[in-house]
C-alpha cells in the first residue's frame, strides 16, 4: 500500500508508547451540575490526555470528532490554524529532535497529528467511529496517513459540507466546501448500526394530500415509488392490468420490483396508485408515517447542517461577541454527525475541543430525542477551555429545561504514574494504578472502580488479575505492607467465584512462592513497575 512519508515521520510513528501515563484531576470548583452525568472537559495537550484516558474509556467511544488546525498558514489565530504556536514548537524539538528546525509546516502538521490519531483509534468501540473535519490544505496528507493508520479498508466517506452559501471573490475559483473525512473501526458494523437521518419538512413536502393540500397528519400523507428494478428477473416480468384495461410490462432493461403475488396483495390493500386517469403504470403508495429516514449521503449542505456564519452566529448569541471563537462548527453539523453515529448512552470524543460545540451538540441531540448522550471533550488552551467551551457547556445545560440534573466534570492533567526513574509516582492512589494495571494487563478499561479493599480487581477473559499495592510503601518489597506475594497472601487471594480455574495475574511490589507453586497454581506474578506494559 502506498504510504506517506515527510521529515519527522520515523521520530513519530511510536511516539504515542512514549507519551508517559498521567494521573487526571477532577476540579470539583470548576465541575458543573451532576458530576456523574458521565461527561468530561479535560484541560491540556489532547496526545497527554488521550493517554491519560485510554485506561478508562479504551474501545468505549462510539463516534470521535475532531476539527484539527487546518494548517492554512494563516497565522493570525496562534493556536488554532498554525503549527507554530510555542507549545508546538516546544513539543517538535523535543519529540523530533534537531531535524525539528528544517520541518515545513505541512511536515510539522503531520508530526504533530500521527501520534493522536495513533491513540484516538484505541478509543473506538466496535461499531465506532471517526469524523475529521479537514479542508484542501491537509485533506489528502490526512487521507494517507488515516489509511496507513486504521487502514485503507476501513474508510467509510468522504462527506462535503457547504461551508458557505455566498460566492467570495477572493480566489480564482471560489472556496465554498470542506471535508468530513469518516473511518470505521469495522466499517461493516459501522454500516449495521448506523442511523438513518430525519426528513426535513421541505424534503417531506413530496408526501401529500392530494384531496386535502394541507394535511399535516402522516398517515394520510403519501407519495408513489416506481414499482420497477434494474435487471431481469424471470419471476418479476409478469403483465400488469391498470383500472382502465392498459397492458403494462417492466420498461426495456427492468423488470417489477417485486413477484405478481406481493404485487396483487398490495393492490387489494389499495396500495398502487394508477396516475390521475387511473392509466399509468403503477407504483407503490408509501405513507410519511412508513418512513424511518433518509440513508446519509455525502452532500452536506448549508440549509441541512449548518454554515460558518451560523456557526459565528451562536458563538455572538452565547457570548456576547464573535471574537470569543474564531472558528467554531455549526452546531447542526456535529448534530448531525451524533444523530447518524451514535444512541442513547454512547460516548462521543472531541479532543480538539475549541469552543465545546461537540459537547453543546450532544447536549441538543440528547434533548430532541429524549436520548442523553455522554461527551469527553478536550482542550488545551487554558483560557479557552475556562472562558469559552466551559461557558458554552453551562449555557447548553442552562439553556436546556430537558437536561435538568445533567453536568460535566472539569479535569486537568497531573503527575505522570511513573517517575523519570520508571518507579510508580507516590501521589498515585491505589484505584489510579488499578485502572491502569487492568488496561495494560486486558487492553480494556478496568470494569468498576477498584477500592482496594481486595486485591481482585477485575476479571477479563477467563483471567482474574490483583494488585498488591500500598501507596505508604511504594517502590519498597515489604510483606508487612502487603505488597509482596508470599506463600500466605496467595492462599489468601480470593477467587472471581467459588471453583474458578482460570489463570491468576498477581501484580506486586516483590514475590517469595517458588516459580513452581506458581505454576502449578496456574498463577503468574508481574513485578511492579518493571513488568507493565502499557500501549
Ligand atoms: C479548529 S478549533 C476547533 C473548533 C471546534 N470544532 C468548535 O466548534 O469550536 C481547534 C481547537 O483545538 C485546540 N487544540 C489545538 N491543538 C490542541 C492539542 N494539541 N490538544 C488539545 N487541543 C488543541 C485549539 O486550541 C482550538 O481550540
Amino acid at each position: 500500500m502506498p504510504t506517506l512519508d515527510w521529515l519527522g515521520k520515523k521520530a513519530v510513528v511510536n511516539h504515542h508508547r512514549e507519551v508517559p501515563y498521567r494521573l487526571i484531576h477532577c476540579d470539583k470548583a470548576k465541575s458543573v451540575g451532576d458530576p456523574d452525568a458521565g461527561n468530561l472537559l479535560v484541560q491540556g495537550d489532547n496526545l497527554e490526555a488521550l493517554k491519560a484516558l485510554l485506561p478508562y474509556y479504551a474501545g468505549k467511544v462510539k463516534c470521535i470528532y475532531i476539527d484539527p488546525p487546518y494548517n492554512t498558514g494563516n497565522e493570525s489565530w496562534v493556536y488554532n490554524d498554525n503549527v507554530n504556536s510555542p507549545e508546538m514548537k516546544a513539543w517538535l524539538g523535543k519529540v523530533v529532535g534537531k531535524e525539528a528546525e528544517d520541518l515545513s509546516r505541512h511536515d510539522k502538521w503531520l508530526c504533530m497529528m500521527y501520534p493522536r490519531l495513533r491513540l484516538l483509534k484505541e478509543f473506538l468501540s466496535e461499531e465506532g467511529s471517526i469524523w475529521i473535519s479537514i479542508d484542501d490544505a491537509e485533506s489528502h496528507s490526512l487521507r494517507m496517513v488515516m489509511d496507513e493508520i486504521f487502514g485503507r479498508e476501513k474508510f467509510i466517506a468522504s462527506n462535503v459540507w457547504q461551508k458557505r452559501y455566498s460566492r467570495e471573490n477572493r480566489e480564482a475559483i471560489g472556496d465554498a466546501h470542506e471535508y468530513i473525512a469518516v473511518y470505521g473501526k469495522d466499517p461493516l458494523k459501522f454500516k449495521n448500526g448506523r442511523n438513518l437521518i430525519d426528513f426535513t419538512e421541505e424534503q417531506s413536502k413530496v408526501y401529500r394530500n392530494p384531496d386535502n393540500p394541507k394535511e399535516t397528519d402522516p398517515t394520510k400523507r403519501w407519495r408513489g415509488l416506481p414499482m420497477t428494478a434494474q435487471g431481469f428477473r424471470p419471476n418479476q416480468m409478469y403483465t400488469i392490468i391498470s383500472p382502465t384495461g392498459k397492458e403494462h410490462q417492466p420498461p426495456e432493461g427492468r423488470c417489477w420490483s417485486m413477484i405478481e403475488s406481493e404485487f396483487v396483495k398490495l393492490k387489494s390493500q389499495g396500495r398502487i396508485y394508477w396516475g390521475k386517469d387511473g392509466n399509468a403504470q403503477p407504483s407503490v403508495v408509501r405513507y410519511l408515517s412508513e418512513v424511518e429516514g433518509m440513508t446519509p449521503w455525502t452532500w452536506w449542505t448549508h440549509d441541512e447542517v449548518g454554515h460558518t456564519d451560523e456557526a459565528k452566529k451562536e458563538i455572538r448569541e452565547i457570548f456576547g461577541t464573535q471574537t470569543a471563537f474564531d472558528t467554531p462548527t455549526p452546531t447542526r453539523l456535529i448534530e448531525r454527525i451524533i444523530q447518524i453515529a451514535t444512541n442513547e448512552g454512547d460516548f462521543i470524543l472531541d479532543s480538539f475541543a475549541g469552543s465545546g460545540t461537540t459537547g453543546h451538540a450532544a447536549f441538543r441531540v440528547g434533548e430532541i430525542q429524549k436520548k442523553r448522550r455522554k461527551f469527553i471533550a478536550i482542550e488545551m488552551d487554558g483560557h479557552i477551555c475556562t472562558a469559552v467551551t466551559k461557558k458554552r457547556l453551562e449555557f447548553a445545560i442552562r439553556d436546556s429545561a430537558e437536561l435538568v440534573g445533567s453536568g460535566f466534570r472539569y479535569c486537568t492533567l497531573g503527575e505522570p504514574l511513573f517517575d523519570a526513574d520508571g518507579n510508580v509516582n507516590a501521589a498515585v492512589s491505589f484505584p489510579d494504578l488499578a485502572a491502569h494495571v487492568f488496561f495494560c494487563e486486558t487492553g480494556s478499561p478496568i470494569p468498576r472502580r477498584a477500592t482496594g479493599e481486595t486485591p481482585l480487581i477485575g476479571t477479563f477473559q477467563g483471567r482474574a488479575i490483583y494488585l498488591l499495592h500500598n501507596a505508604d510503601a511504594m517502590g519498597v518489597a515489604s510483606t508487612n505492607a502487603g505488597n509482596v506475594l508470599t506463600g500466605g497472601v496467595l492462599d489468601s487471594l480470593p477467587l472471581p467465584e467459588p471453583g474458578f480455574s482460570g489463570a491468576r495475574i498477581v501484580y506486586g511490589e516483590g514475590c517469595t512462592v517458588p516459580d513452581d507453586r506458581l505454576s502449578r497454581l496456574g498463577v503468574t506474578f508481574k513485578q511492579i513497575p518493571y513488568q507493565i506494559e502499557g500501549l
